[in-house]
């Protein structure tokens, strides 16, 4: 096969995954059909529910270790002191709480691709040992006495601008080339409004939304392409499931695609219990919520505010008063914030908050 003809079979075998025939897009499917039978390693950089991680698999299908392990690792979300053995594993007995032997996620994808995602977040002492591994392509468990050949191939990802970390010295700049040999870069999707209604359409045919039989007429695909998609592709995505749930057998018009968009973030209890129903296995029966009207400082042009810091303050105070409330029954907790039990343990990790 030739150079060209690699590439178009790579293309037709990642395009089901890559949805979206914008230049942009058709660009990136490029990239990930240049990159993917490489071992490069490669950074992918965009806004967040852009689709890096779906490029992360793009790339790892498009790849000859596809038949292999893809693991992913949100840098983000796991407490620091248990990144290390996150990434690398420990042997038994090597600090309190380890009872047993432990693979790491460099042992679990050898053989394949381990997907780094918001690499940003990796504290400054685990990026140097980061980058020792990416050299010697061998790790050593904690507690552990000899270093293991691993054969793993890179792909990392950040919403972060690490051009600015690297100068503020957050980022290590050696680890920066070490990942970013390929770097892919995923425009928003208020940049490639061509690609709302073939997502659409995409989001339309999932199992779930299929038996909903749900329509967009071409005046409610104009409106969602003027909208401006701060919550990129994850938020289409979502609009497309709240329509399959509220709509069920309707054909979406204009008007509804503007409610539908009205919607996002002041949802009417009573229909955001509806939605959680439809959505998540929820004990039932639903708790009358109380609406997000929290006081909140009005913003000024002269007084803006630091809204990142802002609502994470208010996620993990809130996750306290739960687990407060519950005993440090996590369950109990979930049911509290209306959360999976999941997703809950996922915030607990980010923010270091224990249970008990
Ligand atoms: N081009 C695409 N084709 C099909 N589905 C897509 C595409 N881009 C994104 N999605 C879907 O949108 C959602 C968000 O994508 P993804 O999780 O890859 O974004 P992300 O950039 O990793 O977000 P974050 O920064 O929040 O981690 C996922 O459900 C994914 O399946
Ligand atoms: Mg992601």
């Amino acid at each position: 096969m030739t150079a060209t003809e690699i590439c178009e079979s790579v293309e037709t075998a990642t395009a089901g995954l890559l949805i979206g025939d914008s230049n942009a897009m058709i660009e990136v499917r490029r990239q990930v059909a240049q990159v993917g039978p490489s071992d490069a390693s490669v950074i992918v950089t965009g806004p967040s529910g852009s689709g890096k991680e779906m490029v992360a698999r793009a790339i790892h299908a498009a790849s000859s270790r596809a038949s292999g392990a893809h693991i992913s690792v949100n840098c983000g979300a796991i407490p620091r002191d248990l990144i290390e053995s996150e990434l690398f594993g420990h042997e038994k007995g090597s600090f309190t709480g380890a009872h047993a032997q432990h693979r790491g996620r460099f042992e679990e994808a050898d053989g394949g691709t381990l997907f780094l995602d918001e690499i940003g977040d990796m504290p400054h002492d685990m990026q140097v040992k980061l980058l020792r591994v990416l050299e010697d392509r061998r790790v050593t468990r904690v507690g552990g006495r000899g270093a293991m050949p691993v054969d793993v191939r890179v792909v990392s990802a950040t919403h972060r601008c690490l051009d600015t970390a690297i100068d503020e010295q957050k980022f290590r700049e050696d680890l920066f080339y070490r990942l970013a040999v390929f770097p892919i870069e995923l425009p928003g999707l208020a940049e490639r409004r061509e690609d709302v209604p073939q997502l659409v359409h995409h989001f339309l045919k999932a199992p779930g939304a299929k038996r909903t039989r749900v329509l967009f007429n071409s005046k409610a695909l104009d409106r969602l392409a003027m909208h401006d998609w701060p919550g990129n592709v994850r938020e289409l995505k979502n609009l497309v499931e709240r329509a399959c749930i509220l709509h069920p057998g309707e054909t979406i018009g204009a008007e509804q695609v503007d409610r539908l968009l009205m919607r996002r973030g002041k949802v009417a209890a009573a229909e955001r219990a509806a939605l959680w129903a439809a959505t998540e296995p929820m004990p039932t029966p639903a708790p009358a919520m109380i609406e997000a009207e929290a006081d909140m400082p009005k913003l000024s042009r002269d007084k803006p505010v630091a809204l990142k810091t802002m609502m994470a303050e208010m996620e993990r105070k809130w996750i306290e008063d739960a687990l407060a409330l519950s005993g440090g029954v996590v369950a109990e907790a979930a049911r509290l914030l209306t959360l999976q039990r999941t997703t809950l343990i996922e915030k607990m990790r980010k923010y270091g908050i224990e249970a008990a």
